[in-house]
């Protein structure tokens, strides 16, 4: 087996020297220098390949571009390919009107108009210049398009009419505005404007075939309660190089990776989100450094008319049409379902068809409050224009209101929307269509859709012949290094675990989500000696995988799950990914053998470091920030039914730099579920832990992701305090007593409310470990949307996107 391995070797090393002499030979590059000018007079033309200017720093490139058959359109992108051998595209001249693959021409006339022509020799677009003077075209470093003349005067540059793609730098003014491609491949105008309003606010429109609506910032919030301005009309916004964009309506953000360096594109996507990105150098591709909709199904026209949209991991979003409607174009989610049979006016002929926590925004024929479910039934009967309702509990003023609606556009459901939806469907809509949907409401991967999100993207095909030269370079150099390892070790001892995990090809390529054998996982942890942490679901085992990595394993407990059901749900959270998640590595199913493998953290768990000095302010308060953005990924992106469902100090682990972690998500249901089903009532059984579970488990209340946000609540005053949930303390008058959550948040409460300023409870509530060095401001917001979290009624709590918010709220003052 060694004998054929050096001989794939040798023949390796063979093709590494053939390719190295057709480099040579046949360099991959053109000789001639690129340019990055085009002068009066000349043309570039699509015919030819090398017809493209780069930018002196070679990272933008302009030239014809191919979107379609034959179909070309002048662009300017970053040179650089992706991995998968696209390009990105920052600005497009005549996205929706492309000109022939032979012929076309742009071409810079005597006369200063620089003009694209077509095959026939239209003119597809111009600038419509006119100069004296003569004139140069120019692509300058930072992506921008210049005509100038000669004496420096800017007559036209492509800054000024962007397509769907800010670069640092490049404003957007009161006469310009993001359109977002049609898809991800046809890169003609789409549906969605990012655009000053009448009013100065920068906002989000669906413009669609038949309707219009703005999204962001959310329509119900006035200017001011959304944090914008309406007073200040110059209309400006950009971004700078460190990622910090500023708006002169007050919208004003940070790139998660702020600060100089990678280069970043802020971007209208085609599917109506107003994203940052920032180039990852590691990966060659580009990650979501902030975007403006943390919920993809609340920006409108994403299922068209009678559509519902439900957040998919994978894909972004999902689309299925209501009971008894079909598709009406199977191409193209934006023009919705239409009825399979048309709806008559005839009572007889309906039924309804309940959805639960599940809403259409808007259209509403009217508010009818304090209407219970039959009257608004039949409210809803009896009219002809009445197409279903919403129907729910008003908490204050304690009636149930109803929303009879006369369009039924901008569906969405989330475990986080009160009340129910009533479709209107005839008879005839079968049960199963509603099985359909209810599977589809709580599948919340399902079977990936055919594309996936860029920002989930991470594994690519090379397509183009320079990064595969490049890649071949590569590997043949290492390969070289490897035959004299290989030569190396074998004169020097012969050892069994390395040339078994060459052979046994488990060598893994990139760092993936993999599965691993037992005898794999019982080597890596030396038969599970180096017991690291115990909890509810299993024993965690340190263990040093066979590449390298430092790795926690975790033996599950016996547990009824099937393996293919098991197989499905742990793949989901290996997909699962956020900078304040665990990253999980793979797993193990063997016979009755169940482990998870994950990345390790060196700083171990918050609750090792919770009377620690090492553990200041600064870093309580990150820990506080970060927790509630992995826990805000996994309830509304990946929507709740990952609940976690045991927040606890012991469950959020900091890595190297103190950064939070969460650990354990997706167990809950990984281990619990019987076979069928998934609703709530799936949660039957009590999880948590004692001192930090939400009263909806001893209730015996419906389970949602607020059981998470009331354990976040209490995690959050035990850090601020010091104060366990579960220890034994002397209570306020001196006598022995359980602490308990409720008298740790009743005690917090009484001096929040009793203290005359804001520092003297400050002072009295603080854990004394941190010596007095805290940030006030800090302490208070901490301390207020901690108490918001752990309010006993569940819709009192706020989502942990609302969390998030309140944070960067105050961050932002
Ligand atoms: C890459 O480009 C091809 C052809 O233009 C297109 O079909 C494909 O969808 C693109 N891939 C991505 C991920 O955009
Ligand atoms: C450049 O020349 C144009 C006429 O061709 C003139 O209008 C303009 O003022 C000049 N600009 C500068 C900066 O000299
Ligand atoms: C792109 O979308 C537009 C608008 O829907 C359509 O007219 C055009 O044919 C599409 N182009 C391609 C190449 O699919
Ligand atoms: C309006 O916004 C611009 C751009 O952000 C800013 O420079 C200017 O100071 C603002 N004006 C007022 C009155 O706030
Ligand atoms: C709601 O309606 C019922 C019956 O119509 C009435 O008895 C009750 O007082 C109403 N409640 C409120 C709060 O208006
Ligand atoms: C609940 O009812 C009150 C009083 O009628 C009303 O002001 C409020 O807008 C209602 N809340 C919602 C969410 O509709």
């Amino acid at each position: 087996m060694q004998q054929t391995f050096i001989l794939e070797k040798f023949m390796g090393l063979s093709s590494f020297l053939i390719v190295l002499l057709a480099l040579v030979l046949f360099p991959p590059f053109s000789l001639s220098s690129p340019r990055s000018s085009l002068s009066e007079g000349s043309s570039l033309s699509v015919e030819r390949p090398t017809d493209v200017l780069i930018s002196a720093n070679g990272v933008f490139s302009a030239g014809f571009y191919p979107v379609g058959d034959n179909a070309y359109t002048f662009a300017i992108w970053f040179t650089k390919p992706l991995p998968d051998g696209n390009g990105t595209l920052v600005w497009l001249a005549n996205r929706d009107q492309p000109v022939n693959g032979k012929l076309s021409k742009l071409s810079l006339l005597k006369d200063g108009n620089l003009v694209l022509t077509d095959a026939g020799r239209s003119v597809f677009w111009a600038t419509n210049t006119i100069s004296s003077s003569s004139v140069q075209l120019l692509l300058h470093d930072t992506g921008n398009l210049i005509l100038r003349t000669s004496n420096g005067t800017v007559l036209w540059q492509s800054f000024d009419s962007p397509t769907d793609t800010l670069l640092p730098g490049q404003p957007l003014t009161r006469r310009t505005q993001l359109i977002s491609s049609r898809s991800r491949s046809n890169y003609s105008s789409g549906v969605y404007k990012l655009f000053f309003d009448d009013d100065n606010v920068l906002r989000l429109v669906f413009d669609g075939p038949e309707t219009s609506s703005i999204y962001w910032p959310d329509p119900w919030l006035s200017a001011d309660e959304a944090g914008r301005s309406k007073y200040n009309d110059t209309r400006i916004a950009a971004f700078d190089d460190s990622g910090h964009f500023l708006s002169s309506d007050h919208l004003e953000f940070r790139a998660a990776d702020f600060g100089t360096g990678p280069r970043r594109r802020l971007v209208l996507d085609f599917d109506g989100n107003f994203r940052l990105y920032s180039f990852e150098e590691q990966t060659g591709d580009w990650v979501v450094s902030w975007q403006a909709n943390s919920k993809a199904c609340r920006i409108h026209g994403a299922c068209g008319l009678n559509g519902m949209c439900r957040y998919d991991a994978g894909s972004g979003r999902k689309c299925l049409c209501l009971p008894g409607f079909r598709m009406k174009d199977p191409t193209d989610w934006s023009h919705g379902c239409e009825a399979e049979t048309e709806l008559s006016c005839n009572h007889n002929e309906f039924t309804f068809i309940k959805l639960s926590n599940a809403d259409f925004f808007g259209y509403n024929i009217h508010i009818l409050k304090n209407y219970t479910l039959e009257r608004c039934m039949e409210t809803c009967l009896n009219s002809c224009d009445c197409k279903g309702f919403h129907h729910r509990f008003n908490a204050s003023s304690g009636v149930y209101d109803c929303n009879p609606k006369w369009t039924l556009r901008n569906g969405h459901w989330s475990l986080s929307l009160p009340g129910d939806l009533y479709v209107k469907a005839p008879k005839t809509a079968s049960s199963s269509d509603e099985k359909a949907l209810e599977k589809f409401k709580l599948d919340c991967l399902g079977t990936a859709n055919k594309q996936l999100d860029r920002i989930y993207r991470r594994r690519h095909e090379s397509r183009l012949l320079t990064s595969l030269i490049w890649f071949a370079c590569a590997v043949g150099c290492i390969e070289i290094v490897t035959v004299f390892l290989v030569w190396w070790f074998l004169h020097r001892t012969t050892s069994p675990d390395f040339s078994e995990a060459m052979g046994g090809g488990y060598l893994p390529a990139a760092t993936g989500f993999r599965r691993f054998t037992y005898d794999e996982l019982k080597q890596a942890t030396r038969g599970f000696s180096e017991e690291v942490g115990r909890g509810g679901s299993g024993v965690v085992y340190k263990g040093l995988l066979c590449d390298g990595r430092v790795a926690a394993i975790k033996r599950l407990n016996e547990t009824n799950r099937g393996e293919v059901d098991f197989q499905a749900e742990i793949s989901t959270i290996g997909r699962l990914n956020h900078m304040n998640l665990i990253e999980s590595w793979g797993y193990c199913i063997q016979g009755k053998h169940k482990l998870l493998v994950y990345e390790y953290m060196e700083n171990g768990s918050l609750a090792e470091n919770l009377n620690n000095k090492t553990l200041d302010w600064d870093r309580r308060f990150q820990i506080a920030l970060g927790t509630a953005k992995g826990l805000a990924y996994i309830h509304e992106e990946c929507l709740e039914w990952v609940l976690h469902c045991d927040i606890k100090p012991q469950n959020i682990l900091l890595d190297s730099n103190y950064q939070p972690k969460v650990a354990d998500f997706g167990l809950s249901k990984l281990l619990n579920r019987g076979g069928g089903g998934g609703n709530n009532s799936d949660f039957s059984k009590i999880r948590g832990t004692r001192g930090y579970m939400a009263p909806e488990w001893i209730f015996n209340l419906p389970i949602t992701s607020k059981v998470d946000v009331y354990s976040y609540g209490v995690v959050m005053l035990q850090m601020a305090t010091g104060k366990s949930p579960t220890d034994v303390v002397l209570d306020i008058n001196g006598h022995a007593g359980e602490m308990g959550q409720r008298t740790l948040i009743k005690w917090i409460r009484e001096k929040v409310n009793t203290s005359v300023t804001m520092e003297s409870w400050i002072e009295e509530i603080v854990d004394p470990v941190i010596n007095g060095k805290y940030d006030a401001q800090e302490m208070q917001i901490l301390i207020t949307v901690a108490l918001k979290c752990v309010e006993e009624d569940k819709d009192a709590r706020p989502t942990m996107t609302q969390v998030l918010e309140m944070f960067q709220h105050h961050e932002s003052n």
